[in-house]
């Protein structure tokens, strides 16, 4: 039996994955990213992990067919290259080169949302369907676009980078770590909700949240939830753009599905709805019609599943 290696290298946790031929995850491993120690040290951890998990499975080493990473950041993914990681801070590192040399298998490498993406579609809420766009809400707003059951990377691999879209006006817009204004990443990931609240409580803002210095999206959501208002004008807002970029994806790429994933999207219906009703009332007709808004169903999988997939659907 042939088996495929996943590996989802995130800000703090690098997660691998063993997968069959079908995307069933056979086994999984992870441990510490190493960031901030190092660039040399986040390649070889991702290496070791890689010989590890195969070491502690049952199958051996010769079964493995390649092994695909997804990795958060701006990449040359035809030549497996890290151009600007931002949140991992890799800068020009040849990671592909870096990983055949040292593990001797064909490795793959493509953006952490285009393979949660890809992870989606294969096995996960958009499995069956051809066409879908996923977001991923965390650290960053990560995207991932499938059509045909393929990633579209672009023609400078940046096809599908949602969390970049600028859509917050000028006057409302704060510096997103990629250096621009006014990006979706800056009022809808889990880093945006957390800068909402803080600034919230810095200006004084009637509100429950407090102790704001480790608040956390969940405690924001959570209080929003429970009514407090100025949280849930942050959620809402974080919903508005996310649907408004929605609008326009729509009619970009006309998907089926909008899969959400990513520790924001647990909020579940409370957002989701939010969302809903923002992109029924800016998209067009024909361009909705029968397009469904889903969560992800992978979970914190989804990115060693696509990653293997790479290998698999290549
Ligand atoms: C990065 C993307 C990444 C996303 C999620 C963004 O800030 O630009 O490359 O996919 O965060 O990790
Ligand atoms: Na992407
Ligand atoms: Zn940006």
């Amino acid at each position: 039996e042939k088996i495929y290696i996943g590996v989802d290298v995130g800000g703090t946790t690098i997660k691998v994955g063993l997968c069959d031929a079908e995307g069933q995850l056979l086994h999984t491993y992870e441990g510490p990213t190493g960031t901030g120690q190092g660039t040399n040290v986040i390649l070889q951890n991702i290496a070791d992990y890689s010989r590890k998990i195969v070491e502690e499975s049952p199958f051996a080493w010769e079964q493995v067919e390649g092994v695909g990473v997804g990795i958060a950041g701006f990449l040359d993914i035809p030549k497996g290259f890290v151009k600007f990681s931002a949140n991992l801070y890799i800068e020009n590192t040849d990671l592909k080169g870096f990983l055949e040399k040292e593990l001797q298998k064909t490795v793959k490498v493509n953006n952490d949302a285009n393979v949660a993406a890809l992870g989606e579609a294969w096995a996960g809420a958009g499995k069956g369907i051809d066409n879908c766009v996923c977001y991923t809400l965390g650290t960053g707003v990560g995207g991932g676009i499938i059509i045909g059951g393929k990633i579209v990377e672009g023609f400078n691999s940046m096809a599908g980078e949602l969390g970049h879209i600028n859509i917050v006006p000028d006057l409302e817009a704060i510096q997103c770590g990629c250096g621009k204004m006014g990006c979706l990443e800056t009022v809808s990931s889990a880093t945006g909700i957390i800068r909402m609240a803080k600034d919230a409580v810095a200006r004084g803002d009637r509100t429950s949240l407090s102790e704001v210095e480790h608040i956390m999206a969940k405690d924001v959501i959570d209080a929003a939830k429970a009514g407090d208002e100025v949280a849930a004008r942050i959620v809402s807002r974080a919903a508005y753009y996310l649907g408004r970029s929605m609008s326009t994806v729509a009619i970009l790429l006309n998907p089926q599905y909008f899969i959400i994933g990513g520790g924001v999207s647990k909020a579940g219906d409370f957002l989701f709805d939010q969302i809903r009703e923002v992109f029924e009332k800016y998209t067009l007709d024909p361009a909705k019609e029968g397009v469904k808004i889903v969560p992800a169903t992978l979970g914190n999988n989804a990115g060693v599943v696509g990653a293997a997939g790479l290998i698999l659907r290549g």
